[in-house]
């Protein structure tokens, strides 16, 4: 499917010809795979900058546009007409599903949202200050030992049920992470309640008091799930996708994205975000610390400002600042860090700095805003991150597999000592 051909030209050498592909839409790419063995060099792209690493049919971003599409379909149309579980069913099987294939699937999602009652004990393992990250990245990555009747990655079922696997025991076990960080008793999933609504039960009720969960705060939970759902070839669903070559078990892969998701760079910038607010402190101290993102010298950056891809705007902060808006109206908030956010936010925007630069606020400069509001504490932004992302990692980890794609190995630009002797 090579539609045009690229030629390269090394010095002292014949030139090489390589072939150019395109994508349904996006850039064309090089195809340099040959390249090694036909020349002996390779490709430099550290933080893979002009680096596409797999071809795949999910997602699609143009960072430019600030356009985000999930099987061809926009994120802000999902983020209004669609829920979350539809929005999974959509990234795992490619095609939206009738009324009775939801169904099926929604019922299928409940039937695996409670945990192996032994899991509790390997909880107890953990100190009630871990961070939730820590306690997730353990307890995920220990499924494989509760759950080995599907581990067959070459069989195409299991695969299918550790995808469902995943997806309804992620909240269950964020919840448990949760109860047991606060001393409180672990409450079981409801599978009366919608993905949103049986969360917000798990974190929120305990056995003495079960309390009607708000359907506003359900929807915007909801919405979070859907835009934090999947995102392209991001560095945790990379290190997904290179975990799952080498054929390790989707619990241990996804254990693995989480390791990754947890970085301030990337998942943890939700966090950083409230962080950096109680840092700042007031709207007075805005300009010092303006001043100090900009300064080079200083490693200060404006958390939830800016992206590796999108250079124009993030459409899913769109929606999530839409979203925050209704939360903050309906629980009639008047929380002086969000206040301070939202100074924040209007100062950096006209901001010659960040105009220049194109840092606009991403997803995770509202999401942080939003979970506050919720109730859900700070050090749990990522974790929601994570489990929001679980389809998006199990999507790409289930298409790389299917695609028998070769194991992950990149190479390197050695620079250091040559061979040299031991002599002594
Ligand atoms: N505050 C101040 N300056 C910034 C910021 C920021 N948040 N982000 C980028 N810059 C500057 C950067 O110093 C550079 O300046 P110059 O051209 O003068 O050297 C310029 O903007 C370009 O930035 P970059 O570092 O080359 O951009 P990148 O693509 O390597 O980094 C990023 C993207 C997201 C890591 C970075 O913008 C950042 O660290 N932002 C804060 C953390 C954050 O909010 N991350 C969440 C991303 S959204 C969730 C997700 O998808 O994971």
């Amino acid at each position: 499917m090579a539609d045009k051909k690229a030629q390269l030209i090394i010095e002292g050498a014949a030139p090489v010809e390589l072939p150019v592909y395109s994508g349904t839409v996006g850039p064309d790419v090089i195809d340099v795979r040959s390249l090694g063995t036909s020349t002996g060099h390779f490709t430099f792209d550290p933080g893979f900058m002009s680096t596409a690493s797999c071809e795949s049919k999910i997602t699609y971003i143009d960072g430019d546009q600030g356009i985000l599409l999930h099987r061809g379909y926009p994120i802000e149309q999902l983020a209004e007409k669609s829920d979350y579980l539809e929005t999974c069913y959509l990234l795992l099987n490619g095609e939206l599903p009738t009324v009775e294939q939801k169904a099926k699937f929604v019922d299928t999602i409940k039937n695996h949202t409670i945990v192996h009652e032994q899991l509790k004990t390997f909880l107890n393992g953990f100190r009630r200050d871990a961070h939730p990250m820590a306690v997730m990245c353990g307890i995920v990555g220990a499924l494989s030992a509760f759950y080995h009747d599907s581990l067959d990655i070459n069989n195409a079922q299991h695969r299918e049920i550790s995808a469902h696997r995943l997806i309804a025991k992620m909240p269950t076990i964020a919840a448990m992470v949760y109860k047991y960080s606060m001393g409180q008793p672990l409450m079981y999933p409801r599978n009366d309640l919608n993905y949103a609504e049986n969360f917000l039960h798990m974190m929120f009720n305990t056995p003495a008091e079960v309390k009607p969960i708000s359907p506003v705060l359900a929807k915007a939970m909801d919405r979070i799930f859907i835009l934090h759902a999947d995102h392209e070839q991001n560095a945790s669903t990379s290190t997904v996708r290179l975990a799952g070559s080498t054929g390790a078990n989707p619990f241990a892969c996804i254990a693995a994205g989480i390791a990754a998701l947890w970085g301030p760079a990337h998942g943890g910038a939700n966090e950083a975000v409230l962080t950096m607010l109680d840092e700042i402190g007031d709207v007075s101290n805005i300009e010092k610390f303006l001043a100090k993102a900009k300064d080079k010298n200083d490693p200060f950056k404006l958390m939830g400002f800016g992206h590796r891809v999108y250079k124009n705007f993030d459409p899913r902060a769109k929606v999530m600042k839409q979203t925050c808006d209704e939360v903050l109206g309906e629980l009639g908030i008047n929380d002086p860090q969000l206040e301070l956010a939202m100074k924040l936010e209007e100062i950096a925007l006209s901001d010659p700095y960040f105009a220049e630069r194109n840092l606009y606020p991403n997803v995770d400069f509202y999401s942080g805003i939003i979970l506050k509001a919720i109730g859900i504490p700070t050090s749990m932004f990522t974790v929601i991150f994570a489990m929001s992302r679980t389809v998006g990692w199990i999507s790409h980890w289930k298409e790389m597999i299917a695609s028998g794609q070769k194991i992950g190995r990149p190479r390197q630009l050695y620079t250091g000592p040559a061979k040299r002797d031991l002599t002594r």
